[in-house]
């Protein structure tokens, strides 16, 4: 069951140019933003300073990140010391925004209770830099970083209880930050947190099916993923309650939230792959944006899942309907579907197995040597298809970039052709009609990678971890899209 992480190891490896064409800044519309994004604990460090206190990413990474990869976010980036100097590299590249998280035991070191007036100072200063720049923060509340105290004492997520403390650090953010901060995303990918660290094991708190892969056993996979999903959505929909009676008249701001998404495109035209295709697409994002958009679950989840898959009030749907300002997309690659309704069968099915498919790595003849496969017409696929089922809503493409390993070359043409081409896909994707209202590359630099560690790289930005300054090396790739972003053109 741990197919993302397989894909992700699998997708080749070797070196492709594509010529950069002309892309221009100009050509999109003047209040369209492009930025980078980072998150908290992947680049801030400043681990335990100044009152901040230990996530459940601190305690998965000192526990040795389940085997998989080395090192941790003690210091990372450092970005905590160093924010005024990463400021000014994005004004210079030309950013017009920032997505980053903030780092709720930092804030709150115990998830509820007194704020860290250090943690609260470290944010504001953060804030008013960008500001002071022309750099617009989006900001993200959770990005898979929660107190460790919350989870030691009740479970975290899987407990209702969440919903209480998640809005009350939300009202914080917004009382403290909310005058500057105008787009919020409440929750990094929640489909893959849920899955990541309930059902396959490989993301902290790490409950799992599979024990020998990742050497974890907690937990319950057939009912917990859903539960945790049905708690993220109930804590997204009461901060943005709170939002709307308490601040929105004032502040001005949107409240969005975030999943990773893929192209799901049928492997064959038979009618069992597409109806597959569509069940992939329905588990993984209509599980969230079903109730975001309509108020319940999709009937294929409730049908597969049965009476495992929790139910909402209909006050609770009510307030999950519309409750999502914008959507904020992950993209990176895409997957084949095939129908695979033998895993139905199997006694204590898990998330996956109610699924009932497989999937492969979507490539193509052409892009087959690529790390990632560059596939912009399965992401306008995909953004067709959601504005099909869900009708018109404002889209931010919140990560999209090419991963690397650490050590390649500082000439990332790869992740140039990437970038360039993702880029002009959401041209055309504005052209016909789509509510596009920004696209950020992940990453700003390299970061301590949720999966993968110092080792995988997608960063504008290296830094080199054995350089005690952990200078910021720019890529070929931040060359061009600063280059792209002051409507500068440059020859390949
Ligand atoms: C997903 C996550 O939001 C981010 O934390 C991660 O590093 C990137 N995408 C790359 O996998």
């Amino acid at each position: 069951t741990s197919f993302v992480v397989l894909q992700l190891l699998l997708l080749g490896s070797s070196v492709s140019f594509i010529v950069v064409d002309g892309l221009r800044r100009d050509e999109y519309p003047p209040h369209f933003v492009f930025g980078a994004s980072t998150s908290a604990y992947q680049v801030e460090g400043a681990a335990d300073e100044d009152g901040r206190k230990p996530s459940i990413w601190d305690s998965f990474a000192h526990a040795g990140n389940a085997n998989m990869y080395e090192g941790n976010g003690d210091i990372a980036c450092d970005q905590y010391h160093k924010y005024k100097e990463d400021v000014e590299l994005m004004a210079k590249m030309g950013l017009d925004a920032y997505r980053f998280s903030i780092s709720w035991s930092r804030l709150i070191p115990d998830g509820k209770g007194p704020i860290n007036q250090k943690g609260l100072q470290y944010y504001n200063n953060l804030i008013n830099e960008l500001i002071s720049h022309g750099i617009q923060p989006h900001v993200t509340l959770y990005h898979w970083d929660l107190p460790q105290t919350l989870e030691d004492e009740y479970g975290g997520w899987i407990n209702q209880k969440i919903v209480r403390d998640f809005t009350a650090y939300a009202d914080v953010c917004f009382r403290e930050f909310g005058d500057r901060v105008k787009h919020w995303t409440t929750v990094n990918e929640g489909n893959v947190f849920a899955q990541g660290g309930y059902d396959i094991g490989f993301l902290p708190p790490q409950h799992c099916s599979s024990p020998s892969i990742f050497n974890c056993s907690k937990g319950n996979s057939s009912t917990e993923p859903y539960l945790v999903t049905h708690n993220m959505l109930l804590a997204h929909a009461s901060a943005a309650r709170l939002y709307r009676n308490k601040y929105q008249d004032k502040q001005h701001g949107f409240i969005g939230f975030n999943l990773l998404t893929y192209g799901f495109v049928p492997l064959t035209n038979t009618s069992e792959d597409i109806i597959a295709a569509q069940r992939a697409q329905d588990f993984f994002l209509g599980w969230y944006l079903n109730p975001l958009i309509f108020g319940d679950y999709p009937e294929i989840m409730k049908k597969n899942v049965g009476s495992r898959l929790p139910t909402f009030t209909k006050s609770e749907s009510n307030l999950l309907k519309g409750s999502m300002g914008f959507l904020g997309i992950n993209f990176y690659f895409s997957f084949y579907v095939k129908d695979n309704p033998k895993t139905l069968n199997i006694k204590d099915r898990d998330y996956l197995a109610d699924m009932a498919v497989e999937l492969t790595a979507y490539t193509t003849n052409d892009t087959a040597t690529e790390e990632f496969p560059i596939v912009p017409w399965t992401l306008q696929g995909l953004v067709d298809s959601l504005k099909n089922i869900y009708g018109d809503f404002p889209i931010y493409i919140h990560e999209n970039g090419m991963q690397t390993h650490r050590n390649s070359s500082l000439e990332d043409w790869k992740r140039v052709n990437y970038l360039n081409e993702y880029i002009g896909s959401v041209l055309d994707m504005l052209r016909n009609g789509h509510d596009i209202r920004g696209y950020f590359v992940w990453s700003f630099m390299d970061v301590f990678e949720l999966l993968g560690g110092f080792e995988t790289t997608y960063g504008l930005y290296y830094i080199d971890l054995k350089d005690p300054t952990l200078r910021r090396q720019p890529k070929l790739s931040s060359l061009w899209y600063s280059n792209f972003l002051n409507n500068r053109t440059m020859d390949p």
